[in-house]
């Protein structure tokens, strides 16, 4: 369980997203999923080498709690590099992309209606790919 460190992302001036809203993305949010997943590792880490797993359980145990948010807290760190790698350009969708997106849900208006909808319902991120 190896230690990670915070990538470092460089922004200017994208369209569409406030500065304020890509510094607290990178250096709150994302810097704290890093931290968060360097604490469970090491939790994970003692509990793999001869820690009390006795107790381990599906609906709850710490080590259901660590694993479920090492999860979580990866799946942040990485899913933040992904989206930090990819932004820029002038943030509208086209080509072969929007022709699928449109045959399958009628729109691209209704896709994005769709996409935010659930991104608000979800616990986590909605990812299209
Ligand atoms: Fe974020």
């Amino acid at each position: 369980m190896k230690k990670i460190e915070t990538k470092p992302f460089l922004f200017t001036a994208l369209k569409g997203i406030s500065d304020k809203t890509i510094t607290i993305h990178r250096d709150k949010l994302y810097a704290s999923y890093v931290a968060k997943k360097n604490e469970i590792c090491e939790k994970l880490e003692a509990l793999s080498r001869g820690g009390d797993i006795t107790n381990a359980n599906q609906t709850y145990s710490n080590l259901r709690a660590l694993k479920d948010g090492e999860t979580f807290a990866t799946n942040g760190v990485y899913l933040h590099e992904w989206y930090f790698d990819i932004l820029g350009g002038d943030g509208q969708p086209s080509g072969p992309l929007v022709e699928a997106l449109t045959e399958k849900y009628g729109s691209l208006k209704n896709f994005l209606a769709y996409f935010s909808a659930c991104g608000m319902a979800a616990r986590g991120w909605v990812v299209l790919c």
